[in-house]
Protein backbone atom coordinates (compact mmCIF):
# COMPACT_ATOMS: atom_id res chain seq x y z
CA UNK A 1 0.00 0.00 0.00
CA UNK A 2 1.18 3.15 -0.99
CA UNK A 3 1.34 6.07 1.31
CA UNK A 4 -1.43 8.83 0.42
CA UNK A 5 1.96 11.25 0.19
CA UNK A 6 3.21 8.87 -2.36
CA UNK A 7 -0.57 9.10 -3.99
CA UNK A 8 -0.82 12.95 -3.82
CA UNK A 9 2.61 13.61 -5.28
CA UNK A 10 1.35 11.32 -8.82
CA UNK A 11 -1.81 13.57 -8.72
CA UNK A 12 0.47 16.79 -8.33
CA UNK A 13 2.41 15.21 -10.95
CA UNK A 14 -0.67 14.71 -13.58
CA UNK A 15 -1.55 18.58 -12.74
CA UNK A 16 2.18 20.16 -13.40
CA UNK A 17 2.06 17.78 -17.16
CA UNK A 18 -1.30 19.76 -17.49
CA UNK A 19 -0.07 23.03 -17.14
CA UNK A 20 2.92 22.52 -19.35
CA UNK A 21 3.94 24.41 -21.85
CA UNK A 22 7.54 23.40 -22.47
CA UNK A 23 7.13 22.73 -26.70
CA UNK A 24 4.78 24.32 -29.09
CA UNK A 25 2.10 21.40 -28.92
CA UNK A 26 0.80 23.55 -26.39
CA UNK A 27 -0.63 25.56 -28.87
CA UNK A 28 -2.36 23.04 -30.80
CA UNK A 29 -3.93 20.90 -27.83
CA UNK A 30 -6.81 20.43 -26.36
CA UNK A 31 -6.26 18.92 -23.46
CA UNK A 32 -3.46 17.63 -22.26
CA UNK A 33 -3.46 13.80 -21.75
CA UNK A 34 -1.03 13.38 -18.71
CA UNK A 35 -2.19 9.39 -18.36
CA UNK A 36 -4.22 7.78 -15.76
CA UNK A 37 -4.95 4.30 -13.65
CA UNK A 38 -3.55 2.58 -10.10
CA UNK A 39 -0.76 4.71 -8.47
CA UNK A 40 -0.01 1.18 -7.31
CA UNK A 41 0.37 -0.48 -10.49
CA UNK A 42 2.46 -3.45 -11.32
CA UNK A 43 2.06 -2.85 -14.76
CA UNK A 44 2.39 0.42 -16.44
CA UNK A 45 1.41 0.58 -20.43
CA UNK A 46 3.17 3.31 -22.67
CA UNK A 47 1.59 4.26 -26.32
CA UNK A 48 2.75 6.79 -28.51
CA UNK A 49 1.07 9.82 -28.18
CA UNK A 50 -2.66 11.04 -28.12
CA UNK A 51 -5.01 11.06 -31.09
CA UNK A 52 -8.18 13.14 -31.56
CA UNK A 53 -10.39 11.36 -28.86
CA UNK A 54 -7.76 11.32 -26.32
CA UNK A 55 -7.18 15.08 -27.01
CA UNK A 56 -10.90 15.73 -26.88
CA UNK A 57 -10.89 13.93 -23.58
CA UNK A 58 -7.84 14.74 -22.05
CA UNK A 59 -7.44 10.59 -20.70
CA UNK A 60 -5.46 8.22 -22.74
CA UNK A 61 -6.89 5.32 -24.82
CA UNK A 62 -9.95 6.27 -25.32
CA UNK A 63 -10.74 5.98 -28.77
CA UNK A 64 -11.19 2.69 -30.82
CA UNK A 65 -7.26 1.81 -30.39
CA UNK A 66 -8.27 2.19 -26.29
CA UNK A 67 -11.11 0.16 -26.88
CA UNK A 68 -8.93 -3.08 -27.91
CA UNK A 69 -6.89 -2.28 -25.74
CA UNK A 70 -9.67 -2.94 -22.89
CA UNK A 71 -10.50 -6.00 -24.60
CA UNK A 72 -6.45 -6.93 -24.21
CA UNK A 73 -6.45 -6.19 -20.62
CA UNK A 74 -9.72 -8.02 -20.49
CA UNK A 75 -8.35 -10.98 -21.29
CA UNK A 76 -5.75 -11.40 -18.80
CA UNK A 77 -8.51 -10.36 -15.75
CA UNK A 78 -7.48 -6.53 -15.83
CA UNK A 79 -9.65 -3.18 -16.04
CA UNK A 80 -7.93 -0.24 -16.68
CA UNK A 81 -8.06 1.16 -13.58
CA UNK A 82 -5.58 -1.72 -12.30
CA UNK A 83 -3.02 -0.60 -14.50
CA UNK A 84 -1.28 2.56 -15.32
CA UNK A 85 -1.79 3.77 -19.08
CA UNK A 86 0.14 6.49 -20.47
CA UNK A 87 1.81 8.11 -23.24
CA UNK A 88 5.24 9.19 -24.39
CA UNK A 89 4.17 13.07 -25.62
CA UNK A 90 1.27 14.00 -23.76
CA UNK A 91 -0.02 16.43 -25.88
CA UNK A 92 -1.43 15.31 -29.51
CA UNK A 93 0.67 16.28 -32.80
CA UNK A 94 -1.47 18.75 -34.99
CA UNK A 95 -3.09 16.14 -37.75
CA UNK A 96 -1.84 13.88 -35.65
CA UNK A 97 1.99 14.25 -37.64
CA UNK A 98 4.98 12.57 -36.04
CA UNK A 99 6.28 14.71 -33.04
CA UNK A 100 9.76 16.12 -33.47
CA UNK A 101 12.58 15.14 -31.59
CA UNK A 102 12.76 18.34 -30.15
CA UNK A 103 8.89 17.53 -28.74
CA UNK A 104 9.71 14.25 -27.63
CA UNK A 105 13.08 15.33 -25.75
CA UNK A 106 10.63 18.00 -24.14
CA UNK A 107 7.72 15.78 -22.92
CA UNK A 108 10.74 13.13 -21.73
CA UNK A 109 11.02 14.41 -17.36
CA UNK A 110 7.29 14.10 -17.60
CA UNK A 111 7.41 9.97 -17.78
CA UNK A 112 10.37 9.46 -16.32
CA UNK A 113 9.00 10.95 -12.98
CA UNK A 114 5.35 8.86 -13.42
CA UNK A 115 7.71 5.81 -13.70
CA UNK A 116 9.61 6.92 -10.31
CA UNK A 117 6.49 7.60 -8.36
CA UNK A 118 4.51 4.26 -10.38
CA UNK A 119 7.30 2.57 -10.14
CA UNK A 120 5.94 -0.41 -12.14
CA UNK A 121 7.35 -4.23 -11.90
CA UNK A 122 6.43 -4.30 -15.30
CA UNK A 123 6.52 -1.89 -18.67
CA UNK A 124 4.62 -2.65 -21.82
CA UNK A 125 5.90 -0.72 -24.84
CA UNK A 126 3.20 0.25 -27.55
CA UNK A 127 4.17 1.43 -30.58
CA UNK A 128 6.89 2.83 -31.68
CA UNK A 129 8.34 6.00 -29.17
CA UNK A 130 7.92 3.60 -26.63
CA UNK A 131 9.97 1.14 -28.60
CA UNK A 132 12.64 3.65 -29.28
CA UNK A 133 13.27 4.52 -25.55
CA UNK A 134 13.88 1.24 -24.07
CA UNK A 135 15.06 -0.87 -27.22
CA UNK A 136 16.71 1.78 -29.90
CA UNK A 137 17.28 0.37 -32.70
CA UNK A 138 15.38 -2.78 -32.45
CA UNK A 139 12.15 -4.14 -34.64
CA UNK A 140 9.31 -4.98 -33.31
CA UNK A 141 8.71 -7.71 -35.81
CA UNK A 142 11.81 -9.35 -33.62
CA UNK A 143 11.35 -8.55 -30.07
CA UNK A 144 7.59 -8.26 -29.62
CA UNK A 145 6.33 -10.68 -26.73
CA UNK A 146 10.11 -11.00 -25.42
CA UNK A 147 10.57 -9.79 -22.13
CA UNK A 148 14.24 -7.94 -20.98
CA UNK A 149 15.00 -7.41 -17.31
CA UNK A 150 16.93 -4.58 -16.10
CA UNK A 151 16.84 -3.77 -12.37
CA UNK A 152 13.80 -4.69 -11.18
CA UNK A 153 11.84 -3.80 -14.13
CA UNK A 154 10.62 -5.90 -17.15
CA UNK A 155 10.19 -4.36 -20.20
CA UNK A 156 8.02 -5.70 -22.96
CA UNK A 157 7.21 -4.78 -26.21
CA UNK A 158 4.06 -5.34 -27.89
CA UNK A 159 2.53 -3.75 -31.15
CA UNK A 160 0.06 -0.87 -31.02
CA UNK A 161 -3.23 -1.57 -30.18
CA UNK A 162 -3.89 0.36 -33.28
CA UNK A 163 -1.80 -1.45 -36.17
CA UNK A 164 -3.03 -4.68 -34.81
CA UNK A 165 -6.90 -3.75 -34.87
CA UNK A 166 -7.46 -4.08 -38.67
CA UNK A 167 -4.83 -6.70 -39.12
CA UNK A 168 -5.66 -10.06 -38.65
CA UNK A 169 -2.16 -11.72 -38.13
CA UNK A 170 -0.98 -8.84 -35.79
CA UNK A 171 -4.29 -9.16 -34.43
CA UNK A 172 -3.69 -12.52 -33.39
CA UNK A 173 -0.23 -11.52 -32.12
CA UNK A 174 -1.43 -8.70 -30.00
CA UNK A 175 -3.48 -10.94 -28.36
CA UNK A 176 -0.89 -13.86 -27.83
CA UNK A 177 1.59 -11.41 -26.22
CA UNK A 178 -0.88 -10.37 -23.81
CA UNK A 179 -1.87 -12.97 -22.80
CA UNK A 180 1.94 -14.12 -21.86
CA UNK A 181 2.27 -11.27 -19.38
CA UNK A 182 0.68 -12.98 -16.09
CA UNK A 183 3.21 -15.63 -16.97
CA UNK A 184 6.02 -13.42 -17.46
CA UNK A 185 5.66 -11.33 -14.33
CA UNK A 186 4.80 -14.51 -11.98
CA UNK A 187 8.08 -15.99 -13.21
CA UNK A 188 10.23 -12.82 -12.44
CA UNK A 189 8.51 -13.09 -8.51
CA UNK A 190 9.63 -16.98 -8.32
CA UNK A 191 13.14 -16.17 -9.44
CA UNK A 192 13.03 -12.90 -6.87
CA UNK A 193 11.75 -15.09 -3.97
CA UNK A 194 14.18 -17.98 -4.95
CA UNK A 195 17.59 -15.34 -5.08
CA UNK A 196 15.90 -13.48 -1.59
CA UNK A 197 15.87 -17.14 0.24
CA UNK A 198 19.14 -18.44 -0.92
CA UNK A 199 20.50 -14.45 0.69
CA UNK A 200 18.41 -15.61 3.41
CA UNK A 201 19.97 -18.65 3.55
CA UNK A 202 23.58 -17.68 3.00
CA UNK A 203 22.99 -15.58 6.05
CA UNK A 204 22.86 -18.79 8.80
N1 LIG B 1 -2.62 5.87 -29.41
C1 LIG B 1 -1.67 6.11 -28.48
O1 LIG B 1 -0.50 5.77 -28.67
N2 LIG B 1 -2.02 6.69 -27.35
C2 LIG B 1 -3.26 7.05 -27.08
O2 LIG B 1 -3.51 7.57 -26.00
C3 LIG B 1 -4.25 6.77 -28.05
C4 LIG B 1 -3.91 6.19 -29.20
Amino acid sequence: MLSSNYMAALTELCQEIVNCRDCELAKYRSKVVPGEGSEEADLLFIGEAPGWHEDQQGRPFVGPAGQFLEQLLASIGLRREEVYIANVIKCRPPQNRDPLPSEVEACRKWLDRQIELIHPRMIVTLGRYSLARYFPNESIGKIHGKERKSGDVIYYPMYHPAAALHQGSLRRLIEADMLRIPQVLARCEEIAEAAAGSQQLSLF
